[in-house]
């Protein structure tokens, strides 16, 4: 398969798309911005090998796509890149190089933001041998086999999601500062959300920052947003076993996605990660 000759082997039965033989600093010269773009747009989910990249060609990577967003919490970025979050369980000079426990738990990023990311990109600079993997889920897919009548009933839904929630139930010792709080007021995203360059419509949903939903007093709306996750997870996933230097982007508006644990007391893991920020959620009515 291949688009302006772009060669992609499929990853997963539902989403990811393999790109073994391409520099990412050759999109937006002679390969085409837009074709890469297609392919995201088609795969949800890209994983280029062998990539050789600063921390610099990260960014610049990155923001190809978009501004880059940085995350609320800096104490992991990496040091003169407040862009770039690290996760890592790697201690130098008693210093933790990343944040070892970010990840774990099904999720969409930054659902409670007003503007969610739009991609998430991670980029694997030391795997373990085992373990560590990060699963994906297609609310695309999941959205697709539900009855019409099912989709209408989501259509004029709105989830709502809180930081301040998720920040609390991490029994994270540090209050959030006044500045923080003021970044992260509650939100409310439509459950089903049109992409805005393809129009595709899917769910969008999160759990962990979801404090319920708007549109219909008759349902009780936690209750639906776990349904609708767990259906999603459990039927829709792909494992992706990471290799030195792979390269991941993803498209956060139809895509779940969570950590998996590795031996950490064994296995050094270093990953960079950057997001793309995205558009206020389109509804779909
Ligand atoms: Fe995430």
């Amino acid at each position: 398969m291949s688009t302006n000759d772009i060669r992609v082997t499929r990853l997963g039965d539902h989403l990811g798309g393999e790109i073994a033989d391409l520099d990412v600093q050759r999109i937006g010269g002679d390969i085409p911005l837009e074709a890469v773009k297609a392919l995201l747009f088609e795969y949800q989910l890209l994983c280029f090998r062998d990539q050789n990249l600063t921390a610099q060609e990260l960014l610049d990577f990155t923001r190809l796509f978009g501004d880059p967003d940085p995350h609320i919490l800096q104490q992991f970025a990496l040091p003169g890149f407040p862009d770039i979050v690290v996760l890592s369980n790697i201690v130098e000079d008693g210093r933790p190089l990343g944040n070892r426990k970010e990840g774990f738990g099904w999720h969409t990023d930054l659902t409670y933001m007003a503007r969610p990311a739009a991609y998430t990109i991670l980029y694997g600079l030391e795997v373990p041998p085992d373990g560590g993997d990060t699963l994906f889920a297609s609310t695309y897919k999941a959205y697709d086999t539900l009855d019409d009548d099912e989709k209408a009933r989501l259509r004029p839904l709105k989830g709502r999601y809180s930081y301040l929630k998720l920040y609390e139930s991490r029994n994270n010792k540090t209050p959030l500062t006044a500045e923080q709080r003021a970044r992260t007021p509650d939100v409310a995203h439509p459950l089903v959300r049109v992409h805005p360059e393809t129009g595709r419509q899917g769910m969008y949903l999160n759990l962990d920052d979801c404090i319920g939903v708007e549109g219909d007093d008759t349902v009780d709306g936690k209750a639906l947003v776990s349904r609708l996750f767990d259906y999603t997870v459990e039927n829709f996933q792909y494992r992706h076993k990471w290799r030195v230097r792979d390269l991941l982007i993803w498209d956060n508006r139809g895509a779940l996605h969570t950590a998996t644990p590795y031996d950490m007391e064994r296995h050094r893991r270093l990953i960079y990660r950057t997001s793309v920020r995205g558009e206020v959620p389109i509804g779909a009515d």
